[in-house]
């Protein structure tokens, strides 16, 4: 994938991953070949060529693919788990109709690959919850993991019909400390660090044993790397790769960071996003993605917590946040 001087676009790339793929394909790609786009503005300097795009028109989007000549997108324009409850119709629109549109660029030749996340909220109440297999019942229980078994089944469809390249992952939720979460179930792994730092405490909207799949930010975008890079002839669950990194409950996270800072309290007032969590499984087995793609991720819990704990003591004591 490096070292080429293919043209790249980002949807919602003013998101929690968008803030982080973009300098991180531009450092592959070279920064005049990174278009960013989402249908908000960005806030303040924006250090790539950026343009606002709702990826429901459809004209928009051809008209930016034409005119930047790209060959890869990746697909991060979505609405996630807990805003897509309160708004379904929304969910379904950006999800899938605004999938379909970008696959449509590629049908029209217009673009070669795609990358487009799936998420843990593809499995359900039925699906087995530990060790959690990459062929399994798939009966989400939210909009949000309605619409991600809809896009993996949409993306094998145009490959094996059209020839599209579509490849994507069933992220496990996604820790990170440059852009906030968006709306997720798994958001309080993030909210934890922010308010340890700023406030010493912190009171939890899920329950103190409620285990879910995580995964650290460099890990997340290493595999969409590794993913992206690999032959396709390898790739035989190409739209839809369990992936496993972390997983803790938010008893054992506040555990951790109580080792840098033993002041640290924490309080627990579930609400609806608990039966979300509930419905989703507690670890994954990734076996499929390390045989198929080379996948193994970096950080465990301890260097996570480590490295975030750090980032943001720094920049906290320098007046960022
Ligand atoms: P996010 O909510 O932080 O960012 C999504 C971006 O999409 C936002 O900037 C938003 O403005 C933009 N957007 C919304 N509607 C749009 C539209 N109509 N047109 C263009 N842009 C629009 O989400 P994220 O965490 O960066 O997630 C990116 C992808 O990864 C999504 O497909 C998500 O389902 C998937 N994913 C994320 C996680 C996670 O924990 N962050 C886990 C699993 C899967
Ligand atoms: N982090 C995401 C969410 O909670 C999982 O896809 O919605």
């Amino acid at each position: 994938m490096g070292g080429d001087n293919r043209r790249v676009m980002v949807t919602g790339a003013l998101g929690q991953i968008g803030s982080e793929l973009v300098p991180h394909l531009q450092l592959l790609y070279g920064t005049q070949n990174v278009l960013a786009t989402d249908i908000k503005e960005p806030s303040g300097s924006y250090s790539s060529s950026y343009e606002r795009l709702d990826v429901l028109n459809v004209a928009e989007l051809r008209g930016l693919v034409k005119g930047y000549d790209i060959d890869v997108v990746y697909h991060l324009a979505a609405i996630l788990s807990a805003t897509g409850e309160m708004r379904p119709d929304l969910a379904w629109d950006v999800n899938i109709n605004g999938f379909r549109n970008v696959l449509e660029m590629a049908r029209e030749s217009l673009i070669d690959k795609i990358f487009h996340p799936s998420s843990i909220a593809a499995f359900g109440t039925e699906t087995p919850r530990l060790n959690t297999p990459q062929d399994t019942v798939l009966t989400p229980r939210t909009i949000y993991g309605v619409t991600k078994v809809t896009g993996e089944l949409l993306g094998k469809y145009f490959f094996e019909k059209f020839g599209v390249d579509v490849r994507g992952i069933r992220l496990p939720g996604v820790i990170s400390n440059v852009a906030p979460p968006g709306g997720g179930t798994t958001d309080y792994a993030v909210e934890i660090f922010y308010e340890a730092i700023e406030r010493g405490s912190y009171e939890c909207f899920l329950r103190p044993d409620t285990t879910l799949p995580m995964i650290y930010m460099p890990d997340c975008l290493k595999a969409f790397q590794d993913l992206m890079d690999a032959p396709s002839e390898t790739l035989k669950h190409r739209t839809s790769y369990n992936l496993s990194s972390l997983s803790f409950n938010p008893a054992e996270l506040a555990a951790e960071i109580m080792k840098h800072k033993p002041e640290f309290t924490i309080t627990y007032k579930p609400d609806f996003r608990q039966e979300i969590a509930d419905s989703w499984p507690m670890s994954i087995d990734d076996s499929c993605a390390r045989a198929e793609w080379g996948w193994s991720p970096d950080y465990d819990l301890g260097a996570m917590v480590d490295d975030m704990c750090f980032v943001l003591a720094a920049r906290h004591e320098s007046g960022k946040i």
